[in-house]
């Protein structure tokens, strides 16, 4: 793992802003694997600046998201495919008919999950991925316990992750229980990865994928099996290594 750490949040955004960047430049049709959370929409607001000022294009790319809550509609303003539109896709060059995320109100969602694993395998993998940590240690919704080698599922999510995703919702009893998420397996196939963490409340758990046992109690340090990722930390994040 190559292990960045900035003094501070805009600094180490602007550095992960930068590599997606980069990818796109030297590939312009990469699949890029995207994420969500509080944390990527500081990434997302310096790319739309970085393709307003002409230095990036997404016209070429592809895009698959890690996960959708089960039971959202594309048009629930708490799913992540809103959450998408509104943050980037709608602001840069993508073309939406190749942007995609699981459909979270598929009437059969393990068969959705097949399906959106399929697609994966067939666009050829994901050449960059963007990855958000879980205070638990998640990637994607892959909760501690996840199999290292699993593929695009449902999960049950945990009650922390329930709570820690509750600001977005009007009522915390309206977080889904349930999401579709990409597989550990699924995103350690991944040509490159590039995993950020901000704040000192995700000190620990970064120390944990850093430092500690590869271990399904923490998801994240499968990542320590893969052959490139970049790790973007900020100072406070970086507090406990
Ligand atoms: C959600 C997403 C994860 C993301 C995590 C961290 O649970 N499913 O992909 O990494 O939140 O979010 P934040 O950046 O808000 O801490």
């Amino acid at each position: 793992m190559k292990i960045l750490i900035h003094q501070t949040k805009a600094l180490a955004t602007d550095c992960a802003a930068s590599l997606i960047a980069a990818r796109l430049n030297r590939q312009p049709d990469t699949v890029l694997g995207l994420a969500t959370g509080g944390t990527m929409e500081m990434v997302y607001a310096n790319l739309i600046a970085r393709h307003r000022a002409g230095e990036v294009s997404f016209a070429q790319a592809t895009s698959f998201n890690l996960d959708e809550y089960v039971g959202l509609p594309e048009t629930h303003p708490c799913s992540y495919w809103h959450y998408m539109r509104e943050k980037l896709f709608d602001h840069v060059d993508i073309d939406p008919g190749r942007a995609f995320l699981p459909h979270g109100d598929a009437p059969d969602a393990e068969a959705e999950a097949e399906r959106y694993e399929a697609a994966i395998a067939r666009a050829g993998d994901i050449g960059l991925q963007l990855l958000g940590l879980g205070l638990n240690g998640h990637i994607g919704f892959n909760e501690p316990t996840s199999s290292l080698s699993s593929l695009t599922r449902i999960k049950t999510l945990t009650r922390s992750t329930r709570e820690a995703n509750a600001r977005y919702f009007d009522d915390p009893q309206d977080v889904p229980r349930l999401a579709i998420t990409m597989g550990i397996g699924t995103i350690l196939r991944a040509q490159e990865v590039v995993l950020l963490a901000y704040g000192a409340e995700k000190a620990d758990v970064v120390a944990r994928m850093i430092e500690g046992p590869v271990a399904a109690a923490c998801p994240a340090s499968a990542l320590q099996m893969h052959r490139k990722v970049t790790v973007v930390l900020d100072e406070a994040a970086a507090g406990a290594l």
